[in-house]
């Protein structure tokens, strides 16, 4: 059978296939522990799902505005303001499904075909299958272990070219955990700066984070860096809420009314009531938060301690 040449080369998600096949064994009963999908083995915390259900209860269960309800907006522009000192006005913000579906939208909106996008290796498997099915080509800088599997600005500049049109920087990154620090995010946002490409942020895992390390948004690091910057989050991994499918984008006003437009005739609105559940999430307590941290910060520790055992027994 004829496929579109924009399907037939893309590789179906590991993650999602690894992720399955794990969910399938522990359901026959084996000892599994899955290192597939970013997912926390946390439930939903009760105060965000009472809001959907209050939601569905009080029929708020129609079509919303394409790009978000307008109360999610603004908590998502308050959000970005109180955790990350940027300042994105809810004009500026289009509510997807999931960050994965605005990162699919970004680079629908920003790519053409010969278009190049930097992507620091190793990386969540789904960027470069995105860029190519926006017609770009993936370009990829291998890290070293040295280095934090970090991107440092020699290897960055090393791989622009009059074709690059953004970066994909994952900080805190999945999978390595490494997460960059301000001199780090200063050099990357020069070369962003000097050469005109955009900086697509992907910043899902920001509330993740441990020892000394602080998360800090490239778009808060000034105005010329703010204006190619499009930050990406949502509220997957925070608020154990994967299946919600509620994630973000802010960037640039013209950029973010294309992916709007692109969105509106796609999949229009994410789920209304996903949107209500998000917008609880973003507002109500955090201590949810806090708590799987401490819990994560545990088993990161015994993980560390037993890898660093099993290398002295070499
Ligand atoms: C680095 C990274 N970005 C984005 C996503 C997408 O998250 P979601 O679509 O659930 O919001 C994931 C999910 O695993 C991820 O690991």
């Amino acid at each position: 059978m004829r496929l579109a040449k924009r399907v037939s080369g893309i590789a179906p998600s590991a993650t999602l296939e690894i992720t399955a096949r794990a969910k399938k064994m522990a359901k026959e009963g084996r000892d599994i522990v899955n290192f597939g999908a970013g997912e926390p083995d946390f439930d939903t915390p009760d105060h965000i799902k009472d809001e959907a259900i209050k939601a569905i209860k009080e029929g708020f269960t129609k079509y919303t505005p394409s790009s978000g309800i307008p109360e999610l907006k603004s908590a998502i522009a308050q959000k970005f303001k109180r955790d990350n000192g940027v300042d994105y006005s809810p004009s500026q913000i289009v509510v997807s499904n999931g960050a994965k579906h605005a990162l699919y939208n970004i680079l629908q909106t920003i790519c053409e075909s010969g278009d190049e996008v930097i992507i620091p290796s190793p990386y969540w498997l789904s960027y470069p299958e995105m860029v190519r099915m926006a017609g770009a080509k993936a370009i990829f800088i291998k890290t070293k272990i040295g280095n934090n599997f970090k991107a440092d600005e020699k290897e960055l500049a090393s791989k622009i070219t009059g074709r690059t049109r953004a970066l994909i920087l994952n900080s805190p990154s999945n999978p390595t955990g490494s997460v960059y620090n301000m001199d780090e995010l200063k050099a990357i946002a020069r070369l962003g700066v000097k050469y005109k490409f955009f900086v697509i942020s992907d910043e899902i895992y920001e509330k993740l984070i441990y020892d000394e390390n602080k998360h800090i948004s490239i778009a808060s690091l000034g105005k010329d860096i703010y204006d190619l910057t499009i930050t990406v989050n949502g509220v997957s991994k925070s608020y154990s809420m994967t299946g919600w499918r509620i994630g973000y984008a802010a960037g640039p006003k013209e950029v973010m009314d294309a992916v709007a437009n692109l969105q509106s005739h796609s999949t229009s609105n994410p789920s209304s009531i996903g949107q209500k559940a998000a917008l609880a999430a973003l507002t109500g307590d955090h201590a949810c938060v806090e708590k799987m941290k401490a819990e994560f910060e545990k088993r990161r520790a015994f993980m560390n301690m037993r890898l660093r055992m099993k290398r002295a027994w070499r």
